[in-house]
């Protein structure tokens, strides 16, 4: 296998793509392992005793970040084959502690739920990232996590790098996150296996549930309670001792989006994508793109335990704005970008509410999914939280350069609207799609979308 040092190393260019309008898309496609099914399976595999095999793990750059930092805490890690991946962990709170500071590279999610693990060895660790990554906040995770015992010094502004230092007993706490996260709760159950008695968390939105399945899969006590306010309360059990188990992870919801809303708008596409995990708390974008009028015909299959999976045919639709309410948000949180250039193509306004955390994603999204549609001849308007997108029913003109800043949802949003523009579209700084979707323009080009890249610049 390639060690993520030397991907990180073959990643030192800059790759500009230019994506052509293009007549249609066919074919049938698995789009790569789902980002946050694979963090949280090579964590849990190295928080437990025994081989985890993880079969479908995506193998981009975030993920290699993460298999890189459990490898430096004492966890064995073996590629067997392309996607399928062997671990054995270290049982909760054996860990070693890392002999250099932790890269995690671009990964929000990788950073955050790591501080959750470490936080129940009783180390210190020096955690840091790219430019994007000490870029976002990190005090939201340190809150919980200090009220659990951990000691934080950070960065001015509680970003990266920080180091953080564990205490031999954490201590459970109940915990209402201020913002309807995933990563905040899965940081705060991940060190509660390590806490004795019962760690709970508070939502009043429920949030990606895969931390929870993946805790009962390994043999975690975990008791959910539906009634909390609209959301949900959850309580894990600590001091279990974690069995390493098989995982089979679903394709991305979140990569297959890209493919899917590229096929819904070029006319005369009928595409085919396998196994994509439908998990309810992930699919609020296939819930939209039906609403506005998206032929997606949903085929469930026997999914991958504890995760439903399912076959999507899609055909190009004529789609009409919408209004997607702010509840909606946590479904479909990663989906904002693709969905806007839906909505730009799409007769009438689309509404997008209840948005802000989109400016601390991996980019401020909401203002570059702004400048990129302006650019591309759309009207677009913007608040601090809210997105509304005025569609011109047709291909828009296109013809922009956008900068993706990094942000690989970013590029692979504007590349797919460049396959509908009446001029190209320019995306700089493309090499970053590698961190979630490496091999994506071969992916896309074999359905038939025109994407080049124009030349590789040190
Ligand atoms: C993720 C949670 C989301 C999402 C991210 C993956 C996860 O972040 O944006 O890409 O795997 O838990 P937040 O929890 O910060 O909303």
């Amino acid at each position: 296998m390639r060690s993520f040092y030397e991907t990180r190393l073959g990643r030192s260019y800059v790759t500009t793509i230019l994506s052509h309008s293009i007549f249609g898309l066919s074919g049938k496609c698995r789009v790569p392992g789902d980002k946050s099914i694979s963090h949280r399976a090579l964590m849990l595999g190295a928080l437990s005793v025994g081989e985890t095999r993880i079969h479908g793990l995506l193998e981009s750059d975030d993920i290699l970040a993460t298999v890189s930092a459990i490898i430096s805490l004492g966890a064995k890690v073996t590629q067997l084959e392309d996607q399928t991946w062997q671990v054995f962990g270290c049982g909760v709170g054996g860990m070693a502690a890392p002999s250099d500071v932790i890269n995690m590279g671009n990964s929000g999610t990788g950073v955050r739920l790591l501080m959750g693990l470490l936080a129940g060895q009783p180390i210190t660790a020096v955690l840091t990232g790219d430019a994007s990554l000490r870029s976002r906040p990190m005090k939201r995770i340190m809150i919980p996590l200090g009220q659990m015992g951990v000691n934080f010094s950070a960065a001015e502004g509680d970003m990266l790098p920080l180091a953080m230092t564990s205490p031999t007993e954490l201590m459970p706490i109940t915990y209402e996150p201020p913002v309807a996260s995933a990563q905040i709760k899965s940081a705060i159950l991940l060190a509660g296996l390590a806490a004795p008695g019962e760690t709970t968390v508070l939502e009043n939105i429920a949030t990606r549930d895969h931390t929870e399945r993946m805790l009962e899969h390994f043999g975690a006590e975990v008791r959910i309670d539906g009634s909390h306010s609209g959301g949900k309360k959850i309580t894990v059990v600590g001091q279990p001792e974690l069995i390493g188990r098989p995982v089979v992870v679903p394709a991305d919801i979140s990569s297959a989006a890209f493919p899917l809303v590229a096929a819904l708008l070029v006319p005369k596409s009928e595409i085919l994508i396998e196994d994509v995990g439908i998990n309810s708390l992930r699919s609020g974008l296939l819930k939209t793109l039906v609403e506005m009028g998206a032929d997606i015909i949903q085929r469930n299959k026997a999914g991958a335990k504890g995760e439903p999976v399912a076959d999507l045919t899609v055909r190009a639709s004529r789609l009409k704005g919408v209004h997607v309410p702010a509840e909606r948000a946590a479904s479909m949180i990663d989906e904002y970008p693709i969905l806007a250039i839906a909505a730009a193509v799409a007769d009438g306004t689309t509404r997008m509410e209840g948005l802000a955390e989109l400016r601390v994603k991996e980019s401020d999204r909401l203002a570059l999914i702004a400048e990129g549609l302006r650019g591309a001849g759309v009207e677009v308007e913007e608040t601090e939280s809210s997105l509304v997108v005025h569609g011109i029913g047709r291909a828009p003109p296109g013809g922009n350069t956008v900068n993706s800043m990094n942000d690989h949802r970013i590029a692979m949003s504007f590349l797919v609207l460049g396959a509908v523009s009446d001029y190209p579209i320019r995306v700089t700084h493309a090499e970053t799609i590698a961190t979630s979707f490496p091999n994506f323009r071969n992916l896309m080009n074999i359905l038939g979308t025109d994407m080049r890249i124009e030349g590789d610049t040190e």
